[in-house]
């Protein structure tokens, strides 16, 4: 699903060039659900950008379900960016003043379905994560939980071919955090591809596989 190789990224601060990740290569098979683990500062986030179709980077190439990621840019990289990648962040990232289940129908209205196709299959999204009760409330009237499982509602409703998690449980108590992580792993076992980007080993453990990155090395 995921083919990197002798992947590059360098930042420019003041005159210096800051090599954030040093050739790596990152695979990830389809119906994986990996865990990227590494301390704070380590490329995570920028590796996880990266993945998103989100950033550029200096040198290497990237495959996305078959997708030659590296020759492309502009309106093609978003669109395969919607269609391929479903996002789920540490804060959630809902329209606070949109409904549930307006939060949910957004990506697929971006990517062209009709109103009411995009309807349903928000609909039955929402019911498969439990919220069917919650579908008119703003995001306010949730809690967190509640909230990360409108998000992962609304990543997951175009079928995309990977969910991408940046620190999903990071704003959550351990308990509600374990329910995210249960979510994470009843998906996985119905067939999503899931890479997850975390700092907690204990979070990371609960994947088939940990990638680890330290200072901008994979091993
Ligand atoms: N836009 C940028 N410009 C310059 N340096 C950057 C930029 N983004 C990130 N960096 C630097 O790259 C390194 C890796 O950052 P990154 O955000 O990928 O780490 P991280 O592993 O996600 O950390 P955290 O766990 O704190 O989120 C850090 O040294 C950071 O300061
Ligand atoms: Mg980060």
């Amino acid at each position: 699903m995921i083919q990197m190789k002798q992947i590059v990224k360098s930042y420019d601060v003041g005159d210096e060039v800051l090599t954030v990740l040093k050739s790596i290569d990152v695979s990830v098979a389809p119906n994986e659900f990996v865990a990227v683990l590494g301390p704070s500062g380590s490329g995570k986030s920028t590796l996880m950008n990266i993945i998103g179709c989100m950033d550029e980077w200096d040198s290497g190439e990237y495959y996305l379900d078959g997708i030659p990621i590296h020759q492309m840019k502009g309106e093609e990289l978003t669109q395969v960016r919607n269609e391929k990648i479903g996002f789920i962040f540490q804060k959630y990232q809902l329209i606070p003043t949109y409904t549930v289940i307006q939060n949910v129908v957004m990506p697929l209205l971006v990517r062209g379905y009709s109103k009411t196709e995009a309807t349903i299959l928000a609909m039955e999204t929402i019911e498969l994560l439990g919220l069917t009760e919650r579908m008119g409330h703003k995001p306010s009237e949730l809690s967190g939980g509640q909230q990360q499982r409108v998000a992962v509602a609304r990543a997951l409703v175009g079928h995309p071919a990977i969910l991408l998690a940046d620190e999903p449980t990071g704003a959550l108590d351990s308990k509600t955090g374990h329910e995210v992580i249960n979510l994470f792993k009843n998906l996985h076992k119905a067939g999503n591809t899931i890479v997850m980007i975390t700092h907690d080993e204990n979070i990371a453990k609960h994947a088939d596989r940990i990638i680890r990155i330290v200072d901008g090395n994979i091993s």
